[in-house]
């Protein structure tokens, strides 16, 4: 028999102060109207080292289009947009992974209400998935978190939830991201980013929809040989199916907010890190090599250098924009303070307490010497202003990395010494809960329980339990279960538990 003595502890990004070193391009405009020109580019800024080409610089066009995105203007200058601050209830998509986990967490934070899709697809391990849902479903209860698991492209379970959830304000966050697995499968990225987008923007339309916000990526900019991107730079020449997609999703936005006038915010996120982040991007990789004690690949002499953003100054900028509706807009989201690979993998190094083992390779082709976002417009229309410096942030990711690492390291030795598990932790927590289906999937554990049920809630419950394994059969037995067991006052997940392995 094992007590498991765990305690949650979860890192959340805080604040530090951050010079920004990127110059501000000007924004023009007319009196009312900004004269809009974009340039080209290639490379995605969202893994490092860079491994797409460079742009043709002859391929740099100003296109300056003078019908697009209606600024505000005062004396020539952008000025931020009034926010709306009532209550809302936000439909956030891909609330399961990272940064979408974080945008719905702000926003409960701040009294909203949300309404989650996520189709929890297994592009990263699903249980960080689902970890993120239940942890929001814990903090928050299923009054003011309804999870819906499923696929945006899935019209009638989309329909459905417009219909019944009375969503007016959007914040779409649900991608197949990534550059290389795009290359490799682009029909799943054409799936998952242009069509269901284009079913959301077509379903806000029909439901009067107040404010739309969806992400875009820098990786529109590919391998621009520019140092600082702009808004206004020509994004027509993308360099992989994942960048295509993303412009895209800008161009079929553009339509419907040209067509049906609704108010569209495309937020350019450039390289997002912190805790919960993405396993297959940079950051979390270097942390966890580093770590780990494995090797990591240095492309160059270690002088490129890229734009890193905090979480928390992401998701800073995704709600200032769900608040500050302004006709169609393209932000470029970023913290405009570039850090070199060098630069970088000393920061790791210092933060984790372990020398990295490097192997210097040759730059990669087409590697892009810098990228660093211009996020003039983004200050003066959102009042974005990004907060974190990139050694505090690789700090609370490093923190958030080791207690999460020792946790695994708990769950494991559990799973490896126990028959039986009974947690004595109150409140009932994600983590705890987590162990105990590590133990039913393992197979080792003939009985779970707990002692106390202050935290617990069906829906909880719910979305912990693997459910894409089980048949609705056996959801709906467990369900009658868990409400019997919860009903005598304690929880007892024995008999969930044995569902579990049989659904195994
Ligand atoms: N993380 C970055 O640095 C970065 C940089 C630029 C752009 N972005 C964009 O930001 C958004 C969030 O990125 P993230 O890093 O949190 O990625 P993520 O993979 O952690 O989250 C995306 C979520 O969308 C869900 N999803 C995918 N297709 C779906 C579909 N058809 N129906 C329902 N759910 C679906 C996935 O299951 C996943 O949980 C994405 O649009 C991504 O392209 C991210």
């Amino acid at each position: 028999m094992t007590h498991i003595p765990f305690k949650h502890s979860m890192v959340k990004g805080g604040s530090m102060a951050a010079s920004s070193a990127c110059p501000a391009s000007p924004t023009r405009r007319g009196s009312c109207t900004l004269s809009y020109s974009n340039s080209s580019s290639a490379g995605s800024t969202e893994s490092f080292p860079s491994d797409t080409s460079c742009g043709d610089s002859e391929s740099v066009i100003d296109s300056s289009p003078d019908d697009l995105d209606y600024i505000p203007t005062d004396g020539g200058l952008a000025t931020e947009v009034p926010p709306h601050t009532g209550k809302k209830t936000v439909l956030v998509t891909g609330a399961a992974g990272f940064i979408g986990s974080w945008v719905a967490d702000t926003l409960l934070a701040r009294g909203d209400d949300v309404v989650i899709v996520d189709e929890v697809n297994s592009y990263y391990d699903v249980r960080t998935k689902r970890s993120n849902v239940a942890m929001l479903l814990e903090k928050y209860g299923p009054n003011r978190v309804k999870f819906f698991e499923g696929d945006l492209c899935d019209a009638p379970f989309i329909t459905r939830i417009f219909e019944t959830e009375g969503v007016e304000w959007v914040v779409h966050m649900a991608a197949r991201a990534g550059v290389r697995p795009s290359i490799e499968d682009p029909f799943v990225y054409v799936h998952s980013n242009v069509e269901a987008t284009t079913r959301l923007l077509e379903l806000s339309r029909l439901h009067g929809v107040k404010s739309f916000v969806f992400a875009s990526s820098s990786s529109v900019y590919g391998g621009s040989q520019k140092e600082v991107f702009s808004e206004k730079d020509v994004v027509d020449f993308p360099v992989s199916p994942y960048a295509a997609t993303k412009k895209s999703c800008e161009l079929m936005a553009h339509t419907y907010s040209h067509l049906y006038g609704l108010n569209i915010a495309g937020l350019r996120f450039f390289t997002v890190y912190g805790p919960r982040g993405r396993p297959d991007m940079a950051p979390y990789k270097f942390i966890d090599l580093v770590a780990r004690g494995q090797e990591i690949m240095q492309f160059g002499d270690g002088s490129t250098s890229r734009d890193y953003t905090y979480i928390s100054d992401i998701v800073d900028g995704v709600v200032r924009s769900l608040d500050r509706p302004a006709g169609y807009q393209i932000y470029n989201l970023g913290n405009g303070s570039p850090v070199s690979l060098s630069s970088f993998i000393k920061l790791v190094e210092k933060s984790v307490g372990t020398p990295a083992k490097i192997r210097v390779c040759p730059e990669q082709p087409g590697d892009v010497p810098r990228t660093c976002a211009d996020i003039s417009k983004a200050r003066a229309m959102l009042g974005y202003n990004p907060s974190v410096a990139f050694a505090d942030g690789i700090d609370k990711t490093v923190g958030w990395y080791q207690n999460r690492a020792a946790m695994n390291a708990a769950a494991a030795a559990v799973a490896d010494n126990a028959d039986d598990v009974i947690a004595e932790e109150e409140p009932l927590t994600v983590e705890l809960l987590s162990l105990c289906t590590t133990q039913a999937a393992a197979g080792r554990a003939r009985s779970m329980s707990c002692a106390s049920a202050s935290a617990l809630d069906m829906d909880f419950c719910d979305s912990i339990l693997p459910k894409a394994m089980m048949s609705q059969q056996q959801q709906q037995q467990q369900q009658q279960q868990l409400s019997a067991t919860a009903a005598d006052g304690g929880v007892n997940l024995e008999r969930a538990s044995r569902t579990m392995s049989y659904a195994y």
